[in-house]
């Protein structure tokens, strides 16, 4: 381990902007950035952002308002911006090859979709995302409920992972094949990047949206100086809000919690590791807020969602293959991906199933390699079906661990070509995607 393994870190120094949309067109400019990564005094890193910073932008909404966002690309190789977790028509949804041409170089491509539900969101190169979000490309993208519930402030909280060389720099190897046959690449300094309004006073009732943005790495969270519930994951409101203890954020995966200011001292999120817990970012309390009254932690609305048709789903079964000590690893040597679903590595020209819209499907996703993965599906969201088998959270990723197995309900009301991956990019890199259609 050096000295930069498990550094301690609070959060960061330089203001993210935040965007709110009206109705104007916003320019999202991909381009080179340095940030500061490692605490103030430390090197910089130089990374990839988005209108000078990364995290790029926050673009916060009201539901049902029109994004208009052009994008320029000015990094040096192609690229195309994926809105993860929206349910928008397909020709928005941002994949190079499948739903657009890639915007090469100093091209230009103009995303316009309305907002159908309230919630949090992220946007992401979908271009080699394993280095290109890795390097930086991508930001919080923000939908507000009609009315939002009551609380004092309402924070994005950004946990990423970096692997940083000893002068500050990103290490290379972005497709490291080491790392991709294992849980990815995982970096040797994390953070929770949180960047409150004004000072976060004891009494003071929070909304912190945390999305983890990092290419690989599975973060259990544990929150100290706070005491309230999850009310959303994935952008979903739960049905009944859920208590904090608990709380795993896979790659891309999001949790909305709602919670009240206990501590005088400071508002902090650990990652729990085996030796310690890392602090992932802290915030002081400053004062006391003596207007709150205590209520009980709300539901949000739900967002309009079509339920299951269970007795008429079609089932089908997508099976988890390959990686470090699988057969499968003899394959990946010689270039046929270390990463199978259902035996396929990669994309191919037939999809994984074509539904009819509004066709019901029950996935019985079986994970039968030594590793974790987080299977995303474009332009929809699905229930988890629990053990007993009732519906779950409403989500658009999922954790599958190792040798488990879980279903998954889908109503496939969207039309078009969406991607189904592991969102452990080095594993889509690798080979864990597949897509379907929806006609
Ligand atoms: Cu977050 Cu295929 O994407
Ligand atoms: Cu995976």
């Amino acid at each position: 381990m050096n000295r930069r393994d498990f550094l301690i870190t609070t959060s960061a120094a330089a203001l993210v902007p935040r965007i709110a949309l009206a109705s104007a067109p916003v320019e999202l400019i991909a381009q080179p950035v340095s940030a500061q990564i490692l605490p103030k005094g430390e090197p910089i890193t130089p990374m990839l952002g988005f209108n000078g910073s990364t995290p790029g932008p926050e673009l916060r909404a009201r539901q049902g308002d029109v994004f208009d966002i052009r994008f320029l690309n000015q990094i040096n190789e192609g690229s195309a911006v994926h809105w993860h977790g929206l349910r928008i028509s397909n020709a928005m949804d941002g994949v190079p090859g499948m739903t657009q041409d890639v915007v090469e170089k100093g091209g230009d491509f103009e995303y316009r979709f309305r907002a159908p539900d309230a919630g949090t969101f992220w946007f992401h190169s979908h271009n080699r995302s394993w280095e290109q979000v890795a390097r930086g490309l991508y930001g919080p993208l923000i939908v507000e409920e009609p009315t939002p519930p009551d609380v004092d402030q309402d924070l994005v909280v950004m946990i990423d992972d970096w692997r940083l060389t000893e002068s500050g720099a990103l290490a290379d190897g972005f497709e490291n094949m080491h790392d991709q046959a294992h849980q990815g690449r995982l970096g040797n300094f994390a953070r929770a990047l949180v960047e409150p309004n004004a000072p976060i006073r004891l009494s003071d009732r929070l909304r912190l949206r945390l999305i983890n943005v990092a290419t690989d790495r599975i973060f259990p969270v544990e929150l100290a100086g706070i005491e309230g519930k999850v009310v959303a994951l994935d952008g979903m409101p739960l049905v009944s809000p859920q208590e904090l203890s608990g709380l795993v954020l896979a790659p891309a995966q999001r949790a909305d919690i709602i919670v009240d200011v206990v501590s005088t001292n400071s508002v902090s999120i650990f990652f729990p590791t085996r030796d310690a817990p890392y602090l992932l970012g802290e915030v002081q309390v400053e004062g006391k807020n003596t207007t709150r009254q205590p209520t009980d932690i709300p539901t949000l609305p739900p967002n309009k969602a079509a339920l299951p048709d269970i007795g008429n789903a079609v089932s089908l079964t997508l099976t988890m293959e390959g990686g470090a000590m699988s057969r499968r690893m003899v394959q990946g040597m010689t270039g046929g991906g270390i990463w199978a679903l259902n035996g396929q590595s990669g994309l191919k020209d037939t999809p994984f199933h074509s539904f009819e819209n509004g066709q019901t499907a029950r996935i019985r996703l079986v994970n039968e390699t030594r590793f974790a993965h987080g299977i995303h599906l474009h332009g929809h969201h699905f229930f988890e079906v629990g053990g007993d088998d009732s519906l779950g959270a409403f989500r658009d990723t999922t954790l599958v661990e190792p040798g488990e197995t879980r279903d998954i309900l889908c109503v496939f009301d969207n039309p078009g070509k969406w991607l189904l991956h592991c969102h452990m990019l080095g594993h889509q890199a690798a080979g864990m995607k597949t897509w379907v259609e929806v006609v």
